[in-house]
């Protein structure tokens, strides 16, 4: 689509939103760089970095729209299967991906964090994220969470740990109390909205606990090419639903 209509469509969508009701948290899981390399006649690293110029405007697009928290699936715990080259490509495309991006992060007042098994990262890695979350810390705009060498169950399974090594009994345990030891508990809410890009209509092990009651929208569009029209097309979806949290219709329309 030319240019021009695209921006057009922009503004038509932009007119349809209701800004009294954007989602607080959206996830989404960053698929299709491998095919749209392909498609491109390039090589899935050449992929992964057009994914990460998406990044820039998606933040920026849902910071400006009101979205608190942006959590974005950028490495799995399974993604270490992956062949070698591209597994050291994709770390190092996080460290300097942060790095180069900090100061514009920083003048959007974006907040910046790590979600994962920080045990198992590269050490070297981990410290320039630790470095850049520190120097984030003061904003107060959207939270731009990144989730490396994450799996939802891992996340599970790493809570009940902690939960167990702080002495816990087993009539101790509630919801709240596992919502209180998973990553980044202090800063991460419940998932309102999860986006998944590529056409998989999976969520992949990611924020199973969060995204319990979490609407899902599943975009044929690949990451490299998910702009803000996207975007908005997925938050608009989202407000059609009605979310019930279990109870009927009528009792949350009260
Ligand atoms: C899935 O696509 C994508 C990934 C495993 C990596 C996601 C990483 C980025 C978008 C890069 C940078 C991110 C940040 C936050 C700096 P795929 O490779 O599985 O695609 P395919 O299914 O088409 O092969």
């Amino acid at each position: 689509m030319p240019e021009q209509n695209r921006d057009e469509l922009k503004k038509e969508l932009m007119a349809q939103v209701d800004k009294n009701n954007i989602p607080a948290h959206i996830a989404i899981i960053m698929d299709g760089n491998g095919r749209w390399a392909k498609k491109m006649g390039q090589s899935r690293i050449v992929g992964h970095h057009e994914g990460a110029r998406r990044v820039k405007n998606i933040v920026r697009f849902c910071n400006d729209i009101g979205v608190k928290h942006l959590s974005l699936y950028a490495f799995s715990i399974e993604n270490w299967l992956r062949p070698s080259m591209e597994v050291s490509a994709l770390m190092r495309l996080f460290s300097t991906y942060i790095i180069k991006e900090r100061d514009g992060l920083d003048a959007e007042n974006v907040r910046f964090e790590f979600c994962g098994r920080r045990e198992t990262m590269p050490p070297k890695v981990m410290e320039e994220l630790d470095r850049i979350v520190n120097s984030l810390k003061k904003n107060t705009g959207l939270t731009l969470t990144v989730c490396i060498n994450y799996g939802g169950r891992a996340e599970i399974v790493d809570a009940t740990k902690k939960i167990i090594q702080e002495g816990y009994k087993p009539e101790d345990i509630t919801e709240e109390l596992i919502s209180q030891h998973l990553y980044c508990s202090d800063i991460l809410p419940d998932v309102d909205l999860m986006v998944r890009t590529s056409g998989e209509m999976r969520t992949s092990n990611f924020h199973i606990w969060r995204a319990a009651y979490s609407e899902l929208y599943f975009s044929p569009v690949l990451w490299p090419e998910f702009d803000s029209v996207e975007m908005l097309k997925a938050i608009i979806s989202y407000q059609k639903r009605e979310r019930r949290f279990g109870m009927t219709s009528e009792q949350v329309q009260e």
